[in-house]
């Protein structure tokens, strides 16, 4: 394998996911730098990076060795886009006015838009639209911790080959796809739990747990299965069980959900969405992106999504979360 870097990293957005993946990619040698807000390149400037998973790694890099921008600046071989949704527009603007034109933009972001908003913004950049399939948390300030497993994904393409070592090094292999699209709804099915969770005030687990907000999962999920039918698109398997059965899984006793979901399970105890910190903090939320995108595709094919879009509604009224699971379903007359 290479051990030649194909330039330098540059995570514009470092939060949760941007400090993982880059904090990974630094500490088995990539050359990084991190673009955040001062609260968080304070804490990197005081603590370093602390990067954790379930799996028992623990990677530390000293503050001394990080790179850290409160702007973007160019060259770059690689950016690694890793704001939330309704930042894209604004970053992607940033980033073209100080990188070379054909600099290549993984979106590591959630939804289905997020590279296309990027290329609307930005068009002289290369939008490569990416997937992160596990949950980050910031557990302490510069501690960011993994807390569900899967292997990254990204769309095929010749200016993400010379990174893909540079990925295996950094124990984050990056799988391509010739088409992502059937990726990225697979995950946005997933993340139709996001408001759930969030208005639960639960962790992941206790939440998945309770068959209620698994009702309401699976409806919500069952209306994106409709509105993906109708525009022919066929949602990938993203934790390990095919979409289409993911409902029923979900509305099984949670005997039975436990007995076959190990996987969907294999959770921290503590980890939670972070559209559950989001709402708690008064940020936006990434719904429009979630739900959003579901109403959009269900009335570009004629058919109707109304419980994502009550679910929008519902999150757009609440300040923060502790919903009940039968409140939440008597809410979406389920
Ligand atoms: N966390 C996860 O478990 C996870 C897993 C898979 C995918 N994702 C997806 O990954 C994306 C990032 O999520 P995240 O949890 O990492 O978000 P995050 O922790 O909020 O990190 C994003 C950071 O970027 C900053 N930022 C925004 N615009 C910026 C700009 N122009 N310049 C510099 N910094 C900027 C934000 O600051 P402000 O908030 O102050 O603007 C924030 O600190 C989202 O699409 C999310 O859905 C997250």
């Amino acid at each position: 394998m290479s051990t030649a870097q194909p330039g330098r990293v540059l995570v514009m957005g470092a939060g949760s996911v941007g400090c993982f993946v880059g904090g990974r990619l630094a500490a088995s040698g990539a050359d990084v730098c991190f673009v955040g807000r001062p609260r968080v390149l304070g804490a990197l400037r005081e603590h370093g990076l602390h990067l954790t998973d379930l799996d028992g790694g623990d990677v530390r890099v000293a503050a001394s060795a990080l790179r850290l921008l409160p702007a973007p600046e160019g060259p770059a071989g690689l950016v690694l886009l890793c704001v939330k949704s309704g930042a894209s527009a604004g970053a992607a603007r940033e980033l073209a006015a100080c990188l070379p034109a054909g600099t290549p933009v993984l979106s590591l972001q959630n939804g289905v838009a997020n590279a296309d908003v990027g290329a609307q913004a930005a068009p002289a950049l290369q939008w490569l639209p990416g997937m992160v399939p596990f949950n980050i948390a910031e557990l302490a300030p510069g501690h960011y911790h993994r807390g569900t497993a899967g292997t990254l994904a990204a769309q095929e393409h010749p200016a993400l080959a010379p990174w893909l070592p540079v990925f295996e090094r950094a124990g984050l292999p990056l799988k391509l796809h010739a088409a992502l699209a059937p990726v990225q709804w697979g995950k946005l099915l997933l993340n139709l739990n996001n408001p759930v969770n969030a208005l639960s005030g639960r962790p992941l687990k206790a939440q998945l747990l309770d068959r209620h907000y698994r009702r309401v999962l699976a409806a919500l999920q069952e209306e994106g299965l409709q509105a993906l039918r109708a525009a022919g698109i066929r949602p990938a398997a993203v934790a390990g069980v095919s979409p289409r059965l993911l409902p029923t899984l979900l509305r099984l006793p949670t005997w039975a959900f436990r007995l076959l979901a190990r996987r969907m399970l294999r959770i921290d105890e503590q980890a939670r969405s972070s559209m559950a910190d989001d709402l708690e903090q008064g940020r936006v939320t990434e719904i429009d992106a979630l739900c959003g995108a579901v109403v959009r595709l269900a009335r570009a094919q004629g058919v109707d999504a109304p419980l994502n879009a009550r679910m929008m509604s519902l999150l757009a009224a609440r300040t923060a979360g502790a919903m009940s699971g039968r409140s939440m379903r008597r809410a979406l007359g389920l």
